[in-house]
């Protein structure tokens, strides 16, 4: 008698324990009633190779990848896509039948489904779009936002060089800013993102002047936690259309999903729920 297999999936970081992934693959693989799991492990630098590894030959069927492992996963895979080699960073694993270890970044495409449904009219090649931030984030927003035809990208990062790099990395569509002067910039875009940790719960607060932001500014904060962050929540007094962080992480978990599991997920408000809960 053949047995059927159940797949697995998860989450590797450190630490792990926070990470709302799981709640979201949990939902996603009841409502479409599949008899898969997802696991949240916390695996250190030293271990990584051996576990992604290993796990192959456990039943699973991939993984995404969190901090701090999202570069250093990128030189064990046998396949990287080309957003995640331009991004340098991957947090979506493949294994794949032939044993060949698939990687990719979804967080960018995660970041623009998410204005899409939050923002539907939010026109992307009619104006700049101001990016807060260079770290590991923004390289996939900033990606993202190019693919998506932005015609430029004004960059504050409040170390310089960062942002600096980002612009040698992505071309001179980026106009760097000074991040003390960012205030300066708020009436040229039709976006505003905030890709720095400024606002999330233990962090201190994001301090720039949105005086000069018009109210037809769409805004978006990638921090989640709290879902409205004082940029959102200065925003929306301002009458911007305001975009959470939520929806960049549901929507960066669907194409691992997908391809896992052999199903697409439906997004809805139970969705968000499930990963509030
Ligand atoms: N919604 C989602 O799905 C999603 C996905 C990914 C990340 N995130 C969130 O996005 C945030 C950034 O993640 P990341 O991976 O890009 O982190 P990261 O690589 O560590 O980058 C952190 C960014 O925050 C800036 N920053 C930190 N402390 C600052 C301060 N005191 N003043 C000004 N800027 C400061 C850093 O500037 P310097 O370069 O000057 O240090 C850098 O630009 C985190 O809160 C993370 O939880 C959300």
């Amino acid at each position: 008698m053949t047995q059927e297999k159940i797949p697995l999936a998860g989450v590797i970081g450190s630490p792990i324990a926070h990470s709302r992934s799981p709640l979201l693959h949990h939902h996603w693989l009841r409502a479409l009633g599949i008899k898969g799991h997802y696991i949240p492990m916390d695996v250190a630098q030293a271990d990584l190779e051996t576990v992604v590894r290993t796990l192959p030959k456990m039943g699973f069927v991939g993984v995404n990848i969190t901090l701090p492992h999202k570069e250093t996963v990128m030189r064990i895979a046998d396949q990287i896509t080309d957003r995640a080699t331009v991004i340098g960073a991957a947090n979506t694993l493949i294994f794949r039948k032939d044993g060949i270890i698939h990687a990719d970044n979804t967080d960018g495409y995660g970041f623009i489904e998410n204005l899409k449904h939050g923002a539907p009219d939010w026109a992307p090649r009619e104006a700049p779009t101001l990016v807060l931030g260079a770290g590991g984030a923004a390289r996939a927003i900033v990606a993202a936002l190019a693919d998506a035809g932005v015609p430029e990208i004004i960059l504050a990062n409040r170390t310089r060089v960062r942002a600096e790099k980002l612009r040698d990395d992505f071309g001179q569509r980026i106009r760097v800013v000074d991040w003390v002067q960012v205030g300066n910039y708020m009436d040229e875009p039709n976006l505003l993102v905030n890709t720095t940790v400024l606002g999330m719960t233990g962090k201190p607060e994001l301090r720039i002047s949105l005086d000069r932001l018009s109210s037809d500014t769409v805004v978006t904060d990638i921090v989640y936690n709290p879902l409205e962050t004082p940029l959102l929540q200065q925003a929306k007094q301002i009458g911007c259309t305001t975009v959470d962080g939520l929806g960049m992480l549901i929507y960066q978990g669907l194409p691992g999903f997908e391809r896992w599991f052999g199903q697409r997920p439906v997004i809805d408000d139970t969705t968000r729920a499930a990963i509030l809960a």
